[in-house]
């Protein structure tokens, strides 16, 4: 039905295209600062995808139709040592912060977003990449329960930025 594959520089367009939808789809996006958004979003993801520090996924349809339709992201970000949970050794980095997990309306709950979930998961698995958070908008937390994702004790001051 789809194909999953890592994505590259060139994709850096439809990668902020998604955040852009993404947000909008959450209505956190006004339309005036869309454009604004997916222009900043490109500038970043041509910069961090090829350097590593952001690596992503996109599901692509079936060939024949060159068109992507979704995605998942994963910023990776130094994370000071701590103790594992289970308290017998630490925890290092880096932390990996899943983003931008989007699919196209019409593509929606045919398991897009849970395959790309499955790519980041593996990926991080390995990569050695054992803390991986995300902040879960209320369409993706059934997706992320049924994943394994449990709620946390993170809190926000004022209008703290969350994704
Ligand atoms: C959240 C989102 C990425 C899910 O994408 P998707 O491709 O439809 O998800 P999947 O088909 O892989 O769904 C996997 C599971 O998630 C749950 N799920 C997905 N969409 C759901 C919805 N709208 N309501 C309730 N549960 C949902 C279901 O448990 C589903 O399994 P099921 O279809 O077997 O019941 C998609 O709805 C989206 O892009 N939403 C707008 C942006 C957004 O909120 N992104 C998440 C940011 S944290």
């Amino acid at each position: 039905m789809y194909t999953i594959r890592r994505a590259v520089a060139a994709d850096a367009p439809v990668l902020a295209r998604h955040r852009a939808e993404m947000f909008r789809d959450m209505g956190e996006l006004p339309d005036d600062l869309y454009g604004t958004l997916v222009e900043a979003a490109t500038a970043y993801f041509a910069r961090a995808v090829p350097d590593g520090s952001y690596v992503a996924w996109v599901a692509q349809a079936p060939e024949g139709r060159d068109e992507i339709i979704g995605g998942a992201g994963l910023q990776l970000r130094v994370l000071l040592p701590r103790p594992h949970p289970t308290g017998t050794r630490l925890l290092r980095g880096p932390q990996g912060l899943i983003m931008n997990v989007f699919t196209e309306r019409p593509w929606r709950r045919r398991g897009v977003a849970a395959a790309l979930m499955r790519e980041v998961l593996g990926w991080c698995q390995a990569n050695g990449v054992e803390s991986i958070v995300l902040h879960a908008s209320g369409a993706g937390r059934p997706l992320y329960e049924k994943l394994g994702f449990t709620p946390t004790n993170e809190m926000r001051y004022g209008a703290g930025v969350t994704r």
